[in-house]
């Protein structure tokens, strides 16, 4: 494919591989960049490559270690921003801080309008991102957000796998919208887990609004954290009677204990798409399995950078 010169990629030290890969499909280098820590502690970025003039996006998920990698991000900005780019886009596979997205309760902050403003403010001209855990997050940003899904990788694969006597279970209220495009575009029957969140790492699975005995079950989210919901979700619909449990959510953020607790519940397979790079605990857990961003975020920045639309991308999901 043709891109001009003046397409230049670099990679925060979140997700390497995954910036590489999305290099590999524009067939164009990884832009150079020297990261480096001062004794103190601090972080010292220097681009290698010339960018003045030039349209830049910046690979980086904002996952474990989050503040890290998030302040690692702002300070490539900054660097990008006093190089002189053009226009500097954003790439957020994963977007860490999503989920305090309200006031819920009294004297709580609101990170993920915090972490825009700073990203915002730091130099980003464009965001491109996958799964915002909730659509609205766009509009955090005043700045223009090209939202993607991992939908569009996730679908196709259960797609291809023709699970039959299929229904499609949303774990709690808040992913309904996906499970029910999941069904419709695999065929299946709806059902929904009534979820009760006890605490930051425990969640309790009440009830079964639909039909699951003797069903295969598709259970979908859009992240994964400590594996709660989805666990305590498939031990319930075992229960229930319920078939083989694949479960599939966009980002794996595997924090403590989920990989015990996928080890331990009735869960066939679990697909995740590389927002956020596995570490070597995750080979262990067999039923994981992972699913390339790559093309389809090579894809958009692409477009973006040609001008073109991104809307287009959405038509096969
Ligand atoms: C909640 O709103 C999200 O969609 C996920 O259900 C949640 O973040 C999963 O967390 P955990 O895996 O810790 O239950």
């Amino acid at each position: 494919m043709f891109l001009s010169d003046n397409l230049k990629i670099f990679s925060g030290s979140s997700n390497p591989e995954l910036a590489s890969d999305v290099c590999k499909y524009l067939g164009i280098p990884l832009g150079g960049a020297h990261i480096e820590r001062f004794p103190d502690g601090e972080k010292a970025i220097r681009v290698e490559d010339d960018v003045r003039g030039r349209d830049c996006f910046v690979v980086q998920s904002t996952c474990k270690p989050v503040d890290e990698h998030l302040v690692e991000l702002l300070i490539y900005l900054d660097c990008l921003r006093r190089a002189s780019a053009s226009r500097i886009t954003v790439v957020i596979p994963y977007f860490g801080y999503a989920r305090q997205d309200r006031k819920d309760e009294g004297r709580v902050p609101i990170t993920a309008k915090l972490v825009a403003n700073l990203i915002t403010t730091a130099g980003a001209n464009r965001v491109l991102a996958i799964d915002l855990h909730a659509n609205q997050l766009q509009g955090f940003f005043d700045i223009p957000v090209d939202h993607l899904t991992g939908e569009l990788v996730l679908n196709k694969y259960f797609r291809d796998k023709k699970i039959n006597n299929l229904t499609v279970v949303s774990p709690d209220v808040g992913n309904m919208k996906m499970a029910s495009r999941y069904a419709s575009n695999l065929g299946g029957e709806l059902a929904i887990v009534h979820k009760k969140r006890v605490n930051g790492r425990e969640v309790e699975a009440n009830e079964i609004i639909g039909e699951v005995e003797g069903r295969n079950i598709l259970m979908c989210d859009d992240i994964i954290a400590t594996a709660g919901t989805m666990c305590s979700a498939a031990s319930l619909l075992k229960e229930r009677g319920a078939e083989k449990i694949f479960v599939s959510a966009t980002h794996g953020v595997f924090a403590s204990p989920a990989f015990e607790r996928l080890e331990q519940a009735p869960i066939d397979e679990v697909v995740v798409t590389n927002t956020i790079p596995l570490n070597e605990r995750a080979q262990e857990v067999g039923s994981i399995k992972v699913l390339s961003v790559a093309s389809m975020l090579g894809e958009a920045i692409k477009r973006i950078h040609r001008n073109e639309s991104i809307s287009n991308l959405f038509n096969n999901i």
